[in-house]
């Protein structure tokens, strides 16, 4: 939706982190009302972190309908709102808050948009599945979590640093009863563990643009066809530690599902109606396409 379609009954919502210009959220969602003829709008609102608590004040005041939440509010906003999903409370931080009738509910859509990507892009369902997870930080956090309260039957993780690994597998075995066990960093990652696991995640930042040649190291010779890796980041679309395992035949996705099923999931619960997928997904391709265009220029 453009200026000349805003009128006084164009129902608001966006877009709350900090910095938010490289956010492909905006074009993703306004296409998606747009296509479903929706009098709604999506901006961008670079809160700064002092300003958080008036700004999500702000959002009943002002009578939006909801806003996402990016970097760097996602954990900070949960004692601001008046109620929190369950699994958003568990992993500890909201991406989404709807606005219903002046109360503020907070939901994670970032993991059942990484499950949701799973299922349709590489049609893995997570039951019983054994996953490794590579990292532990905040994405680490809502994948685990959403991958354990599907029914995971075992989570391994690896992390730089183990003392944080150590602490979010114990929080997972803690709250959802699922198996957990930390394994060594880099090539000391046990080839037989790597073996075992029906799914691999690559969840840290290593890879991604402009360092697109740095990858975890990894004992890939240990994977094999049956299995699906996939790396969180898409920019590039392909990782270095992608391409290595697509290299061995593995089945490979990039972290573009989540981010546009996040976004299916955010719209469905702000408009109540089904979240035009296909066109949500042609614009985040454009929206990668044009950042390229813009990073060569530079
Ligand atoms: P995000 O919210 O994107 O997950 P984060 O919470 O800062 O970001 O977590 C970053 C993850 O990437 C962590 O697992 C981090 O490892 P540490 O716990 O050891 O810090 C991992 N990471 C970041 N840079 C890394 C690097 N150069 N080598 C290995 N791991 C790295």
């Amino acid at each position: 939706m453009g200026f000349p379609d805003i009128n006084g009954k164009t129902r608001v919502c966006g877009l709350f982190g900090f910095p938010v210009e490289h956010s492909f959220s905006p074009a993703m969602h306004n296409a998606a009302f747009q296509n479903r003829g929706l009098n709604w709008a999506y901006l961008p609102f670079a809160v700064h972190p002092d300003n958080l608590v008036k700004a999500v004040q702000g959002i009943p005041s002002l009578n939006l309908a909801g806003v996402n939440i990016t970097v760097p509010h996602k954990q900070r906003v949960i004692p601001l709102l008046d109620e929190v999903e369950p699994t958003a409370a568990k992993i500890g931080a909201v991406n989404t808050i709807v606005n219903s009738d002046g109360k503020l509910m907070g939901y994670n859509t970032d993991g059942a948009g990484f499950i949701r990507s799973l299922a349709e892009e590489a049609s893995f369902q997570p039951r019983d599945q054994r996953v490794l997870l590579i990292g532990a930080g905040g994405a680490a956090r809502a994948v685990a979590f959403s991958l354990a309260l599907s029914g995971c039957k075992a989570i391994y993780f690896t992390n730089r640093t183990t003392e944080t690994a150590r602490e979010l597998a114990k929080e997972i075995n803690l709250n959802c009863g699922t198996t957990v066990e930390v394994l060594s960093w880099g090539l000391k990652l046990p080839a037989e563990k790597v073996a075992e696991v029906d799914l691999v995640v690559q969840t840290t930042s290593l890879g991604m643009w402009p360092h697109t040649q740095a990858a975890p190291e990894f004992p890939f010779a240990a994977l094999h066809p049956g299995q699906v890796v996939c790396d969180l980041i898409y920019t590039p679309r392909q990782t270095v530690f992608l391409q290595q395992a697509s290299a061995r035949g593995i089945v490979i996705l990039n972290g573009l599902g989540m981010l546009l099923y996040q976004g299916v999931l955010a719209f469905e619960l702000w408009t109540g109606q089904r979240a035009p997928v296909e066109v949500m997904k042609e614009t985040l391709e454009r929206q990668l396409i044009d950042s390229k265009l813009k990073e060569s220029k530079l």
